[in-house]
């Protein structure tokens, strides 16, 4: 399948994984640009350049295909080195970056002038909207389905994507609550160029995670993620448990007086304990509400060439017959 974003990025097909913290790694990444998607390596979860550059490596060795570095800006008392981080990029000739968390206009200038390409991830029209104004490359349109930051307008994809494809000229894929070929063609119905998948990837054979966290995924509903963090505007969806019913009610007992201090044993450090070690409850952790959508476990290159057998089925048989 051809799009804009086919084309952009020099991938076969325009499904795209997002970055995840303590998921992103080069298995998972070489995995779904070798199944002909763009895979993400998440730069964060590396922390420093030295490290960053060794995983970039790693995964060059494991696939000849386009991937990319998630560059997440959150705000931060000891920030992350960026500007070390951005080197170890250009200097690996990584193709695309996809930013996130606020505006990369700081560090766009450095990433265009060597060449990389750079789809920046946000939830709003008025962000992609300037996203496009800084020069980026292409967005990720996050709806409120999505699992991590959804923002704080809670608007779902239905809505916002047909407002992006109204308002941009830069292509864009759909991300949040996409799972399979239904998903790829309703988001391109409503004008997206492809889409951006975080959940569904994670319970894949080939995402470096405990199995706990796959079977967790499996065995969830739609019904089963919760909102926290609201009163501090940083909104997170994440996957219900026991961490997250404790937090919710410090959030309850303190209201607009809760503080980040208040909520850091259920949300700092706990990705290592639940992605490596399977410690399923020892925090709150990012998860979409697709996951309801998520019945198996398959390698990375089943689930895709699935997707594309399914959407194209949609196209021309379901679709042509209407
Ligand atoms: C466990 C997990 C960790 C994530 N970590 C990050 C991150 O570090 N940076 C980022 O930009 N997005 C992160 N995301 C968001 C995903 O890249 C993606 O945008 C989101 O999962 C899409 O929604 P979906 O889960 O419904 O597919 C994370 C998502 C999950 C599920």
């Amino acid at each position: 399948m051809k799009t804009k974003i086919t084309e952009l990025f020099g991938i076969e097909h325009p499904i795209i994984q997002g970055g995840m913290h303590h998921v992103g790694f080069a298995e998972l990444a070489a995995a779904v640009s070798n199944a002909g998607g763009l895979g993400t390596i998440t730069g964060l979860t590396q922390g420093t350049p030295e490290k960053l550059a060794n995983e970039i490596a790693r995964c060059k060795e494991m696939t000849d295909k386009p991937f990319a570095v998630n560059l997440t800006f959150l705000p931060s008392l000891t920030p992350p080195d960026y500007p070390g981080l951005i080197k170890e990029i250009i200097d690996a000739g990584v193709p695309v970056v996809e930013t996130a968390g606020r505006n990369p206009a700081e560090y766009l200038p450095a990433l265009k002038e060597a060449g990389i390409k750079v789809i920046h991830k946000c939830t709003s029209v008025r962000y992609s909207l300037k996203a496009q104004d800084i020069g980026c490359d292409a967005v990720s349109v996050d709806g409120f389905e999505c699992g991590g930051h959804p923002g704080e307008d809670d608007i779902p994809n239905f809505i916002l994507l047909p407002r992006a494809a109204d308002e941009l000229e830069i292509p864009f894929v759909a991300s949040g609550g996409m799972a399979d070929g239904r998903s790829l063609v309703g988001a391109m119905a409503l004008g997206a160029e492809g889409m951006n998948m975080g959940t569904r990837f994670i319970a894949t054979q080939d995402a470096p995670v405990h199995q706990n966290v796959k079977e967790a995924i499996v065995n969830a509903s739609e019904l089963d993620t919760r909102l926290v963090m609201r009163s501090l505007r940083n909104t997170e969806r994440v996957l219900n448990n026991e961490a997250v019913e404790r937090l919710m009610e410090k959030e309850k007992a303190l209201g607009a007086d809760l503080k980040f201090e208040d909520i850091i044993d259920e949300v700092a450090g706990v990705y290592p304990k639940i992605m490596h070690e399977g410690t399923m409850e020892a925090g709150a952790w990012s998860c979409g509400m697709v996951a309801g959508l998520v019945n198996d476990i398959p390698t990375v290159q089943d689930l895709i060439d699935g997707i594309m057998s399914q959407a194209d089925e949609i196209i021309n048989s379901r679709l042509k017959n209407f």
